[in-house]
């Protein structure tokens, strides 16, 4: 496992959807996948991101706006998240640039990876983004680096200790212990 993270930048321009295979989201939807954003999580998506994804990512997700994914039958396959608010140092000064929005975090169930869903997901987030006026998406603390790459056209824009993230996430834990959130998760 590598001993740093990065952040990635993109651009939210014209060339936003110019990577994604042609007909990607018909197709998506042809399969059955239903789509739909909105703010904050519902129990049951925070169960289900709890169980799936561990961490933050529930917490972090109920502060912000997702696209998710589900079955007919409602199952959740999937997400991106954008605007997330839970503050951590490595998106401050970030956060601190009006033109610059927040992306993430973003997941996919196993079984249903390497169809495009994560593509299609990301984009989605990316151009809510744009639609709210943002001119460049900040993603953090990644991850699948070649994923984004290739996806969005995201670059490398800074690097820094995977120590950093460890750190935040006990101070997260140790913060809503002490307010009795943690108990009430
Ligand atoms: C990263 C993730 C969202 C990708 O979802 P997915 O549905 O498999 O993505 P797609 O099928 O749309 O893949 C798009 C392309 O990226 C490539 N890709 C997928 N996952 C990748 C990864 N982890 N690293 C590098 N490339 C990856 C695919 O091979 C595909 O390339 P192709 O079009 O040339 O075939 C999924 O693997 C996941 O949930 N991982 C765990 C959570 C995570 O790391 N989230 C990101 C946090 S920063």
């Amino acid at each position: 496992m590598s001993l740093t993270m990065i952040n990635m930048l993109v651009d939210l321009d014209e060339r936003l959807w110019s990577r994604a295979r042609p007909g990607l989201y018909r197709e998506t939807l042809d399969r059955g996948v239903v789509l739909h954003e909105r703010q904050g999580v519902t129990p049951s998506q925070r169960a289900w991101l709890r169980g799936t994804f561990g961490g933050l990512w529930s917490d972090e997700v109920s502060t912000g706006y997702a696209w998710f994914a589900t079955d007919w039958e409602g199952r959740e396959l999937g997400f991106a998240a954008y605007d997330c608010k839970l503050d951590f140092p490595w998106l401050r000064r970030w956060r601190a640039q009006p033109d610059v929005g927040i992306f993430g975090p973003m997941g996919v169930a196993e079984s249903e990876r390497k169809h495009g869903l994560g593509s299609l997901l990301c984009l989605l987030a990316l151009q809510s983004l744009q639609r709210q006026g943002y001119a460049r998406a900040l993603i953090g603390a990644v991850g699948p680096e070649a994923f984004y790459e290739r996806v969005c056209g995201a670059r490398r824009v800074e690097e820094f200790p995977r120590a950093q993230v460890v750190g935040a996430g006990l101070q997260h834990v140790l913060q809503s212990v002490a307010t009795g959130k943690w108990r009430n998760r």
